[in-house]
């Protein structure tokens, strides 16, 4: 069983067995958050899928408290290093590490292309933008992360058991698009991202999702913040 819970904006929790997976940090300053980064206990492992500071910015607290291995672009992976954050996974795009605890591999995360771009909050070069593909057991979650709309989605990511994808608009692809790409992914359950979270990326989730199911022939669920999901 895999356990998916939105924490608002980009943030994901993923657990799966002892693995606890944060993605994209981001409760400090984040007016969407219920929780707050000294809440994120036991985490082993946080994503990391670009460098702007609405995913970065509560990775280095988290990692140092709870020892988390911090998985990110070779770049950003040595920006976290000389902020005294180790250990940390650098890998970079079309790239799979195995996701292990306490020396047990327990699923992989591929890095996959994304069209956005990945400066760092003090300027640093991120390198490429990414998103990721779980696996889990025998289940796949792609996470889009920020990105555009671009048709080598359903090379990456097609028949995933769950797609997670930016409906925002502004920053990343808005409701039209990702309607365009879930009816090429073609998931099982599509869940939406990075919306909600100030006013120039608040969208209807509601009327997303009967359009996913309606347009996309696709079952989607928009989950409220801090609400989970179970995929089994
Ligand atoms: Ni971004
Ligand atoms: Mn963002």
């Amino acid at each position: 069983m895999t356990k998916l819970t939105w924490l608002s904006h980009a943030t994901w929790l993923i657990e799966h067995g002892d693995l606890r997976i944060l993605l994209d940090p981001f409760f400090t300053d984040n007016p969407a958050a219920q929780v707050q980064a000294d809440d994120m206990d036991g985490i082993t492992h946080i994503l990391v899928s670009h460098g702007h500071f609405d995913h970065v910015g509560d990775v280095a607290s988290i990692a140092k408290r709870t020892g988390a291995l911090v998985v990110a672009t070779f770049e950003i992976a040595q920006w976290f290093e000389k902020q005294g954050v180790s250990p940390c996974g650098p890998m970079n795009v079309g790239g799979t590490v195995p996701l292990d605890v306490d020396g047990i591999t327990l699923g992989h995360a591929k890095m996959v292309p994304a069209i956005h771009s990945s400066g760092l909050p003090d300027g640093s070069y991120g390198g490429s933008a990414a998103g990721f593909v779980l696996a889990l057991g025998d289940k796949k979650i792609y996470f889009a992360c920020d990105t555009a709309y671009f048709s080598d989605m359903k090379f990456y990511a097609h028949g995933v058991d769950v797609a997670v994808v930016p409906i925002g608009d502004v920053f990343t692809m808005g409701v039209d698009d990702s309607i365009q790409a879930i009816q090429r992914i073609e998931p099982k359950l599509a869940l939406p991202t990075h919306h909600g979270t100030w006013p120039p990326i608040t969208q209807d989730v509601e009327a997303w999702a009967v359009r996913v199911r309606e347009d996309a022939k696709c079952e989607a669920r928009a989950l409220s913040v801090g609400e989970s999901i179970a995929i089994e």
